[in-house]
């Protein structure tokens, strides 16, 4: 192949992972193989610049516009970043601003560099307007009514300085936590995973319910305003946080003045890497000074004041051993590779999730093979790549087998799923992980209870479906091999202890298939009783803020089924207690508020009780928290503090009004 073939195929290669990555968000290369190929196309480009294709990645911000969506000019285009891999590239980067500018003296702001979607937001006169993706980089999609469902970006700025048009750029992502949860449910419903908390992230924003999308607890970090007031990058973590916004902690971010100062950051944050509430996948170094930005200009995709230092994948080689199969709590089989033991990221990893035959099938994964793998976003490290040429040459194809390896019974491929699922109601393994989620620590926590416990007394007959927990006798607990007196009443103990919980709780704990601890708290919210959460129908459900179509569908299924009614009933009467809590649906709710000065209608308690009747806060000292100062007669010195912090600041008249 001549060298412009290999150009262009390269060229077509990229488009190709683009469409895969933006829009179908369901990438089948990783990102630092990505960064690989975009490298080479530069490479070739450097030499013949004559082949560029306008249509070159390298040339143009990757569109993710989607159909379902409203387009909405930028006010100013949305760039995207260059990469850089080592301290060379790095060096030279710093050394290009100084050839620029003709002098060395200046800073860098650094922060974390996100894996998720940048969001442009816009709020008019303190209100949340807009928010729209960075799509082709000049328009984007209009993702408005899913980004208000972000909890932590507010709807309302706070403070007496706000701007009346602050336009502003930041991540929207997925917490890691969420992201797990999600997958566990996607894997148990046995629908396809997603690849890393970026591609599900972006497959939530770009959900045409926003009911749907609000159930993914998305987040937000604002990094950018765009047009501000501001001279330097390194005030602006500072001013959007006192109007309320979410922003980078200060451990997140660093005014750098050299390189090495850059690396020393880098090393902190790598290190860290894996204490974030977020993945990151490097950081952004940005020109401090606002107004040189201009003059130190822009390529056609990227800003030439910015770049990412990204760090190395955590990626180790070995081997598979063996693939089991699992069978889940609501059925599903899932495919799991028994590991070489391999060190990877600080831990020992002897087991990689394969999820599903339509996974194997795409990376044609067989038992033998030698196999990169990776620790993503995902606690449980996933299989990147087989090495062909270390496969041995008796393998062959590996198929799911026909039958659920725990009852024996003929699994089902159910249309529209990729996951098989054993429909045996009473298969043994189903039934055992059922058990266990129940009692686990998030669900009812019922201490004592893991796994192995639970095995043994599913094994002796003495539990055969959650309610039997609450029927163990001490004489029964006895004599399960190896548990002695201490043991067995600490389990009585907490199997007691956990009859008092909340309603969400016992939702969530129920294992119903797509009900995760978040649609949980949202349907005890708004049933507050057992009865009335039996009660439930369709149209009710979907009436629930955040409750979609799925939710609603499989909650109903499940209220249908009269075991699972006669289930709940006997938990009841066991003496399960799960209680209701009203959702509190006013302004204060959430929110955290400071008295100062003298109230003349109520005292000092009688004002903070009126606060926390409706779901607020009350501290007693002003700092980056606080939402409110509630400023009586003669307020002092925590006046001038909220003042200087820019915290919203309500007279008596104004907090009797939002009272009412
Ligand atoms: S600044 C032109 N800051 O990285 C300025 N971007 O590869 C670009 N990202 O599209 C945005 N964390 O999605 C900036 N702290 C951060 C970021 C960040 C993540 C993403 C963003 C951007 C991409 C560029």
């Amino acid at each position: 192949m001549s060298q412009k073939d290999e150009y262009n195929r390269l060229v077509e290669d990229a488009k190709k992972h683009d469409a895969l990555y933006y829009i179908e968000t369901k990438p089948v290369i990783t990102d630092y193989e990505y960064d690989h190929l975009i490298k080479s196309i530069e490479g070739i480009e450097r030499e013949h610049p004559e082949w560029i294709k306008s249509d070159s990645p390298t040339q143009k911000v990757s569109s993710d516009i989607q159909s379902g969506f409203k387009q909405v000019e930028h006010s100013r285009p949305m760039l995207s970043l260059m990469n850089t891999y080592s301290e060379e590239e790095l060096s030279d980067f710093v050394k290009r601003m100084e050839k620029i500018l003709g002098q060395s003296d200046f800073a860098f702001t650094t922060e974390l560099k996100i894996d998720g979607i940048a969001a442009a937001i816009r709020y008019e006169k303190g209100k949340f307007v807009q928010a729209v993706t960075r799509g082709d980089g000049k328009k984007g999609d209009d993702v408005t009514e899913n980004v208000r469902t972000i909890q932590c970006l507010p709807h309302q700025l706070k403070g007496n300085n706000i701007p009346d048009v602050l336009e502003l750029r930041g991540e929207v992502f997925l917490p890691l936590t969420v992201f797990h949860q999600l997958n566990a449910e996607k894997e148990e419903a046995g629908e396809d995973v997603y690849a890393n908390p970026r591609n599900a992230a972006a497959g939530s924003l770009k959900l045409l319910d926003p009911r749907e999308t609000k159930e993914r607890k998305l987040a937000i970090i604002i990094y950018d305003v765009v047009d501000g007031e501001l001279e330097r990058q390194s005030e602006v973590a500072g001013y959007l946080k006192s109007l309320g916004l979410p922003v980078f902690s200060k451990e997140q971010s660093c005014l750098c003045k050299n390189v090495s100062e850059i690396l020393e950051f880098a090393k902190g944050i790598e290190e860290k890497r894996r204490t974030f509430a977020f993945e990151i996948d490097g950081i952004v170094i940005k020109f401090d000074d606002i107004d040189k930005r201009e003059e130190i200009g822009y390529t056609g995709k990227s800003p030439r004041w910015a770049v990412a230092y990204k760090f190395a994948p955590e990626q180790a080689i070995t081997k598979i051993e063996e693939i089991t199969v699992q069978v889940g709590r609501t059925g599903v089989l899932t495919p799991v590779a028994e590991l070489t033991p391999v060190k990877l990221a600080g831990s020992t990893i002897s087991r990689a999730t394969l999820h599903n035959q339509d996974e194997i099938d795409r990376k044609d994964i067989r038992i033998g093979d030698t196999v990169i793998i990776e620790k993503g976003g995902d606690v449980i490290p996933k299989v990147v790549s087989v090495d062909l040429n270390k496969r041995p040459s008796n393998s062959h194809k590996w198929h799911m087998p026909k039958n659920c390896p725990s009852c024996g019974s003929h699994v089902v491929h159910i249309e529209g799923e990729v996951a098989v699922r054993c429909m045996n109601p009473s298969c043994g393994a189903k039934n055992l992980k059922r058990i266990v989620f129940f009692a686990a620590k998030d669900a009812m926590d019922i201490d004592h209870l893991g796994v192995k416990v639970i095995e043994k007394l599913v094994k002796n007959g003495y539990v055969k479906r959650i309610s039997d927990i609450y029927r163990l006798t001490e004489a029964e607990l006895s004599q399960v091999e190896g548990f002695k007196e201490k043991s067995v009443n600490n389990i009585l103990a907490s199997i007691e202890r956990s009859k008092e919980t909340t309603l969400a709780r016992f939702i969530f704990a129920l294992g119903i298939k797509h009900i995760g601890e978040i649609a949980a708290e949202e349907i005890a919210e708004t049933v507050a009783a057992v009865d009335k959460f039996l009660q439930l129908t369709e149209e009710k459900l979907l009436e629930i803020d955040g409750i979609g179509k799925i939710v609603s569908q499989s909650l109903v299924e499940f209220l249908g089924d009269p075991a699972n009614i006669t289930e709940i009933q006997e938990l009841i009467k066991l003496g399960v207690h799960p209680k209701g809590r009203v959702k509190i649906d006013h302004p204060f709710s959430g929110k955290t508020f400071v008295l100062t000065g003298t109230l003349t209608k109520y005292g000092r308690s009688e004002a903070g009780e009126l606060i926390k009747q409706r779901g607020g806060k009350v501290s007693s000292s002003v700092g980056p928290g606080t939402d409110y100062l509630i400023a009586g007669e003669e307020a002092g010195s925590k006046l001038a503090k909220a003042k200087k912090l820019g915290i919203g600041i309500l007279d008596e008249a104004e907090f009797i009004r939002l009272c009412q």
